[in-house]
């Protein structure tokens, strides 16, 4: 179908075996073998992360930080361990720059409660791009309602790609922070974010990055990108749902307020004052998602096993051969045609509304999102009320593209 030879993919990434490390990959969809191109919501769990959740379960769980007894140790170094291996992954020197949270929208409020709170009063402003996600916008709309700031946005060009001259322009002494995606979750570009953190450090203004669709497919190096926070969730990066990740830098992480008080958070309490323990501690209040953290760090060292470049490396054959095998579907306009673009493609056909052709898909067995994919403001930017949306992983082939555009191009045929 696409004009890509086939063999590129399966020498360097042998998708079809590491498919069959997933379980739930080879159930069914309406009678049909499931192809699943949605990880860009929710990655599959290979197998050996179920069971080290499972073994958790049956033979390490107690609370952790808190009991002398061996059980508990034993779970606290677990948990512990994980933290390691997401600093490995990130290539963070200090491991306390570590917070573990529930999620991405978890990690975003908590910057912009903790830093917001510390950091941003009335006059000061907020820069973020027109094309975050929701978790990236109202955590800050919210605190520029309630302290008085102002959220400036920056433009996005007609491929989805950043207005970097507009950027460079937003940013001015009233900026508190900048926060931006690293890789738009709709229209798939990957953001200069070397370049845009080096533009706002000349100012002296921290960035946040949003790595939910980021991390999971390319490697990240923090020490390079120089960013003050990354973010991401375990459940895009083939983990379980419920844990997060907040990188941040101790010179921040320190000098800001806790989010959330409670157990383990603290060094002491009287009704008088309550005085905060060190981090990561003071931003992990109460009893954290254990089993979670644990089957993290079990996908991320499957992940690290396979490569980070190379995953990245095969989404990108992907993504150029699903491209141009629906381009030349008469009547589909792909939304996000940035040259630097990540696996992700959403998707028109004209005459077919988006919900008819997710529906159509998962018909056929495909399963696809389809919606605004809580980035309204991207949609009004492309002026579409949705789109239809594959997001591609490493257990991807070729064979899931044909299926996708073969069941497409049925969906155009229903409406026609
Ligand atoms: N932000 C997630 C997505 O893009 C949920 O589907």
């Amino acid at each position: 179908m696409g004009k890509i030879d086939r063999e590129v993919v399966t020498v360097d990434l042998d998708a079809e075996s590491i498919k069959k490390d997933f379980p739930i990959l080879s159930n069914s969809e309406n009678n049909k073998s499931l192809v699943y191109l949605d990880s860009g919501a929710s990655a599959q769990m290979p197998r050996l992360v179920i069971d080290r959740i499972n073994h958790y379960h049956q033979h390490e769980h107690a609370n952790i930080h808190r009991g002398v007894y061996d059980l508990s140790e034993q779970a606290t170094i677990s948990y512990e361990s994980v933290r390691s291996t997401v600093a490995r992954f990130l290539n963070v020197a200090d491991t306390s720059e570590v917070i573990f949270t529930k999620g991405t929208t978890h990690a975003i409020n908590l910057v912009a409660h903790a830093f917001g709170r510390t950091f941003v009063r009335a006059g000061d402003e907020i820069v973020i791009s027109h094309m975050e996600h929701h978790s990236n916008i109202v955590p800050w709309q919210q605190l520029c309602e309630e302290v008085g700031a102002t959220l400036k946005i920056i433009p996005i060009s007609d491929i989805g790609e950043l207005d970097m001259e507009a950027y460079g322009r937003l940013l001015s002494e009233r900026t508190k922070i900048v926060a931006v995606t690293h890789v738009s979750n709709v229209l798939g570009t990957i953001n200069p974010i070397k370049e845009m953190v080096a533009l706002a450090h000349s100012k002296d203004i921290p960035v946040l990055v949003d790595g939910a669709q980021g991390a999971p497919h390319m490697k990240v190096d923090i020490q390079d990108l120089d960013c003050d926070f990354y973010i991401f969730s375990g459940h895009k990066v083939c983990g379980p749902t419920g844990i997060g990740i907040l990188y941040g830098k101790r010179n921040w992480l320190e000098r800001m307020n806790p989010y959330e008080g409670g157990g383990d958070m603290i060094l002491s309490v009287t009704f008088e004052k309550t005085t905060y323990a060190e981090i990561p501690a003071k931003f992990e209040a109460g009893t954290p998602p254990i089993a979670s953290a644990i089957g993290l760090g079990e996908a991320i060292k499957y992940l690290e096993a396979i490569g980070l470049e190379r995953i990245e490396k095969h989404e990108k054959v992907l993504t150029r051969y699903a491209t141009e095998a629906l381009t030349e579907i008469n009547g589909l306009t792909v939304y996000g045609t940035a040259p630097n673009k990540a696996g992700v493609i959403s998707f028109g056909v004209k005459g077919v509304h988006p919900h008819d052709m997710g529906t159509l898909l998962s018909d056929d067995g495909v399963a696809v999102r389809a919606g605004h994919h809580c980035a309204q403001p991207v949609m009004q930017r492309f002026k579409v009320p949705a789109t239809t949306r594959a997001s591609f992983y490493l257990y991807n082939t070729l064979e899931d593209i044909d299926r996708l555009v073969s069941s497409v191009r049925n969906a155009k045929k229903i409406f026609s």
